[in-house]
């Protein structure tokens, strides 16, 4: 593993916001977003956020589970918030909001949320230590909290299913 060459940043410093339309071709026969199109935008969101906080190429290494809550229907924004929660070694957790918005009245819902675990990599393409992210505010530190115990569980689970997969 190679040696970290960033400096510490504010989870601030990190944040993402992403807009775009919902045309025809990202939608369902409902004429709703298609789940894929949101893993899509919320991937590169995060992965952005990660990019910019260790100033390195990232990979995904994995992500946690993306709720559904409201439909986001053809002619209306789609808006990813994202940025990073916390940084463990070579890792780092980011955390994505996904927003629909109507662009005839203004109305926003919160559609989806969804954790992603994201690795620096260093020349030679192997992980790469990171520097950590300062939280501020307070859904900062909540969410910095959080991830400990989110990556306790990724980590345990990753364990089992390589085990199941012995058997
Ligand atoms: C992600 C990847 C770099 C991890 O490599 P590895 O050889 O397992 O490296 P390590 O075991 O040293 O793990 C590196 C870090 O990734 C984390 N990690 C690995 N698998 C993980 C998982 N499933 N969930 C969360 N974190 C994970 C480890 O905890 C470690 O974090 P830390 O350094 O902060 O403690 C490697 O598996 C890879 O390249 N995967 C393909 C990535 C890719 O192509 N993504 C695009 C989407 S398909």
């Amino acid at each position: 593993m190679v040696k970290k060459e960033q400096t510490d940043k504010r989870v601030s410093e990190t944040q993402v916001e992403m807009t775009e339309i919902v045309l025809p071709n990202d939608a369902n026969i409902l004429g709703n977003v298609l789940g894929g199109k949101v893993m899509h935008l919320t991937d590169i969101a995060c992965a952005i956020a990660a990019h910019r906080h260790c100033r390195r190429p990232v990979v995904t290494a994995a992500m946690d589970s993306l709720d559904f809550r409201h439909p986001i229907k053809v002619g209306e924004l789609i808006i990813i918030k994202a940025s990073v929660n916390r940084v463990f070694k070579t890792s780092m957790e980011c955390g994505a909001k996904v927003f629909s918005e109507n662009l005839g009245t203004g109305e926003r819902k919160h559609t989806s949320s969804a954790y992603l675990t994201f690795v620096a990599l260093d020349e030679n393409k192997l992980p790469m230590q990171v520097n950590p992210v300062v939280p501020e505010t307070e859904d900062e530190k909540r969410r910095w909290q959080g991830a400990e115990i989110r990556r306790e569980f990724r980590m345990r689970q990753k364990a089992l299913l390589r085990k199941a997969s012995q058997k």
